[in-house]
C-alpha cells in the first residue's frame, strides 16, 4: 500500500483468465476503490499474456474504463499470446516503451 500511494504511474499486468484478468489483481483493483488513485499518478498501462492469440477484449475494457473513471492517462496496452510470452521481440517492444515514458 506504502507504494501505491507513492507512484506516479500504474503499471497493471495479468495472465488471462477465462477472459478477463486474474482474481488475485481484480481483488488489489478492488481493494484501492476506497483510495482512488494515487494523488501524484497520472498514467497507467497494461500487460496481458494468455495462451490463445485474442482473448483480451473483457481486460482490455475493464481497465478503459477504470482509466476514465480515475482520470489516469492509457499509455498502452501490450498482450503476449503463447509463445510471444517468452520471446526477446516482446520483452523489446516493452523496454523500448519503458524507456519512452
Ligand atoms: C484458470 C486459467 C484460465 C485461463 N484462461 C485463459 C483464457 O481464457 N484464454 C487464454 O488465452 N489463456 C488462458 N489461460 C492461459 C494463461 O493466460 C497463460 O497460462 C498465461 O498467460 C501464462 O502463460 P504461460 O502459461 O505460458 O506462462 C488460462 C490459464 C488458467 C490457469
Amino acid at each position: 500500500m506504502p507504494v501505491y500511494l507513492e507512484s506516479d504511474m500504474l503499471v497493471f499486468a495479468s495472465p488471462i483468465y477465462y477472459f478477463g484478468m486474474t482474481a488475485q489483481i481484480t481483488a488489489a483493483i478492488q481493494r484501492v476503490y476506497c483510495i482512488g488513485k494515487p494523488a501524484k499518478a497520472t498514467k497507467a498501462a497494461l500487460l496481458l499474456s494468455s495462451a490463445s492469440p485474442n482473448p483480451y477484449e473483457g481486460a482490455i475494457a475493464t481497465y478503459k474504463s477504470l482509466c476514465a473513471y480515475t482520470g489516469l492517462e492509457d499509455m498502452g496496452v501490450f498482450t503476449a499470446a503463447g509463445d510471444e510470452n517468452k520471446s526477446e521481440a516482446k520483452l523489446k517492444e516493452i523496454c523500448e516503451f519503458a524507456a519512452k515514458l
